[in-house]
Order: C-alpha cells, then structure tokens, then sequence
C-alpha cells in the first residue's frame, strides 16, 4: 500500500510517499480503507522532533492521527463495528491507503469521509478545555486563535451550551467567526482594547501560542480562568498548560449528536492527494486556517 513516511527529522521535505506493509488491527483495533486523514499541527511538529516525550517514535514513521474510512477488519474483542462501516477515528499512520485505529464512531449520516477526517482531534480538545476552563452557561469566553480546527468546535459547542464567545482571528475569517455566533474582532496592536469593548470576559483559551497569556489573564482577572494548549510558556503567568487527551469515544460520541442536530460542523479548508503530504503541511505550517485541511487516500 501506499503510505506517506519519513526516515529522519526535519523539514516537510522528508516526507516521501513509499510503499509499505499494510498494517493490521491488533486486539480491541480495528484497520479501515482511509478515505481522508485529518491535517493537525500536531502531525507537523512529530515530523520536526518536537514531540519526542509526548510522541515517542522510532524512525522510519508514518504521519498522521485522524482518519475516516471503511472498516476492513475488527480486532478481537471489537463489537460495535464491523466490516463495511463508515467510521472516523484516531490511530497512527493515517496518511496512508490503510491505517490502524484504537479509537472510532460511526460517521454521522450526511457527513462526506473528507469532512469526518477533520474532527477526532479537533472535538477530543475542544471539548477538554471548555470543560478544563470551567465557563458555564450564560458567561462570556474569550477565544484567542478562533478560526482554526480547534477554534471552530470550541466556538459551535459554546454556542450550543448558552456561552457566549467572543473570538479572535485574521481580518479574513471576521466573518467565518460571525457566522459560527461569535462576536469577532482581529487580533493585533490594540486587541485587548477592542476584547474590552465587545464585553466582560470570564474565561479565556489561548489556542494560537502567540504570547498574549499575561494579557488574557489581564481580562479574565485570574490566571485559573486561563487555558493555553499552544504555548509552554502559560504556566509562568500561574495557567495551565492542557496536553494530555481525554476520551476520545466519548468526545466523538458526543460530537456525532452535535453533527446530526445541525450544531457542529468543521469546513474543509482544503484537500491534498497522499503525493501532496508536504504542501498539506507547508501550509499548516503558515499558521492560518479556516477549519480543517485533509489528505485523501
Ligand atoms: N495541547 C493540546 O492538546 C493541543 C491539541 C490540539 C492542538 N494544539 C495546538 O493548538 C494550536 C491550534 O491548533 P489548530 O488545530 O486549531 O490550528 P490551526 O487550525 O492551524 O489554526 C491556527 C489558528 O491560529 C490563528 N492565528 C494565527 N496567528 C494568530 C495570532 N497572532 N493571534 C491569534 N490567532 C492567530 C489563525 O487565525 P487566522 O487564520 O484567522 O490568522 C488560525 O485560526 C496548534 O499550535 C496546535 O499544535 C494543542
């Protein structure tokens, strides 16, 4: 099969398109034909060597976590799905014509696979850190990086509960946000003022990492209000810093009731062939994004 690896650390130049071995489901996995893998930062940063204690892996490795596709074997011990089923999932190696899973749902009906791939990661943290930074019902939450993968479960699943959001994001995705029921203003010289002006805020996440922790510590008026998942530097300003994934089934399960009552719904920012895995990444790399990009198989 073809699958998408890379021999060394470094660049999006090493990654190759080779072909492998196909892999197969192990006790309580199961593998599906991949229609779509799902493009996360996190995906780059393994490539470069950043991750090596959360993500230990011994080169030569495949890339990738999220996927959608048909279920072609079930691992002993698997009950809920069986050969033929549409999923979407996490595992590993899912830029490639077969990938191992150990976490799936069902697609939700109406959902394309390339629109399914964009979501397991995407829901798992969206879902943990609303719940991490304790906003309730009725309170108002600052969204710093809000028009990325991340940002745009945060803001559809805060609408949902009754949160109201207010977002940052580039002057193109002011309208992106708007239309997700945020109240958007940009970020750059003078954003705190602006934040400021559009309401009281009670809690806030930092999904961007681009240094503005002591400012959303500033507005929220107390450092345990603070959440970052992108920058290491959070916890000097007394804020936590959240890496470790929670369940994904459950956030899965939960994001399949939002997807079929018409409350979630990730675009697709743009597809790439497997061939296309380094341009998928360049441009993940560039910071900027409107949902989520995926790699067909
Ligand atoms: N710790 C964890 O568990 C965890 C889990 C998932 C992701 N992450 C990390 O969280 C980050 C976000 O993930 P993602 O998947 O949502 O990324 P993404 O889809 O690439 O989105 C990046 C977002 O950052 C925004 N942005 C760029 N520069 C900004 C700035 N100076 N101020 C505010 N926003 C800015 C972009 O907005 P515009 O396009 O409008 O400029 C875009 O919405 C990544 O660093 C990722 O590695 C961590």
């Amino acid at each position: 099969m073809k699958k998408v690896s890379f021999a060394e650390f470094g660049g999006p130049d090493v990654l190759q398109l080779i072909d492998a071995e196909e892999p197969h489901a192990g006790p309580g996995q199961i593998r599906i034909a991949v229609r779509a893998a799902g493009v996360n930062p996190v995906d780059w940063r393994v490539r470069e060597g950043q991750m090596l204690k959360a993500h230990p892996i011994t080169l030569p490795a495949g890339v990738g976590l999220d996927a959608s596709g048909v279920v072609d074997e079930v691992g002993e011990g698997v009950e809920d799905v069986k050969a033929g089923d549409h999923v979407f999932g996490e595992g590993s190696s899912t830029y490639a014509e077969y990938a191992v899973l150990s976490a799936w749902a069902r697609m939700p009906e109406g959902l394309t696979f390339e629109e399914a791939a964009g979501y397991p990661s995407v829901v798992e943290t969206a879902l943990r850190i609303i719940r991490e930074v304790g906003v309730r019902p009725g309170q108002t939450l600052l969204v710093s990086g809000a028009s990325g993968g991340v940002g745009s479960a945060v803001l559809q699943i805060a609408r949902d509960r009754g949160i109201t959001v207010i977002g940052t994001a580039g002057v193109a995705n002011q309208d992106y946000l708007r239309n997700l029921g945020a109240l958007a203003t940009t970020y750059g010289e003078g954003w705190v003022e602006r934040v400021r002006q559009l309401g009281h805020v009670d809690a806030a996440l930092d999904l961007a990492g681009s240094g503005v922790i002591r400012e959303l510590v500033e507005l929220t008026g107390d450092p345990r209000k603070v959440i970052s998942i992108a920058d290491l530097g959070a916890p000097e300003f007394g804020v936590r810093f959240s890496g470790a994934a929670g369940s994904v089934p459950a956030a899965l399960a939960e994001a399949v009731g939002l997807i079929e009552r018409g409350r979630l719904h990730i675009p697709v920012e743009r597809s790439y062939t497997l061939a296309e895995a380094a341009k998928a990444h360049i441009d993940s790399q560039a910071g900027h994004a409107r949902g989520r990009r995926v790699v067909v198989a």
